[in-house]
């Protein structure tokens, strides 16, 4: 098999560095470097193609099993954080990542 032009023989063990794969342009756009979590809701087709390459969760057969309980619990945190207590925007940052 050939990746980028470089011969990989059939048992090699091949890994990817999730840092980088979501800081691909292609899939995440060219801001990939500004913190835009709008760009989720924009396009229906990049969504998918980012949904498909979120490598959080890990890949493939051994992806995490607790996805699913995870995104549940981080959404009702949220929820009962702000049913606690009440917050006001005082300011808007922008975060940029470093390259
Ligand atoms: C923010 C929360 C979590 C993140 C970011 C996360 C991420 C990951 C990642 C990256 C892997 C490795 C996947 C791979 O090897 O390709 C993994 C595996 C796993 N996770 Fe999670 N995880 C989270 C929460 C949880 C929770 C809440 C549970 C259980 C209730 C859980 C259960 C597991 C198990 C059992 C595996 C091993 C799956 C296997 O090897 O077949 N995880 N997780």
């Amino acid at each position: 098999m050939a990746i980028d032009g470089m011969w990989v023989p059939e048992t090699a063990e091949i890994g990817a560095n999730p840092y980088l794969i979501h800081r691909n342009k292609d899939m995440f756009g060219e801001d990939v470097g500004v913190y835009r979590p709008e760009r989720w809701l924009e396009n229906p087709e990049r969504t998918h193609l980012m949904d498909r390459y979120d490598f959080v969760w890990g890949y493939g057969s051994r992806k995490c099993v607790g996805k699913n309980i995870a995104l549940m619990d981080g959404q009702k945190f949220v929820l009962q954080v702000y049913q606690i207590h009440s917050y006001t925007i005082t300011q808007v940052l922008t975060v940029i990542a470093l390259p």
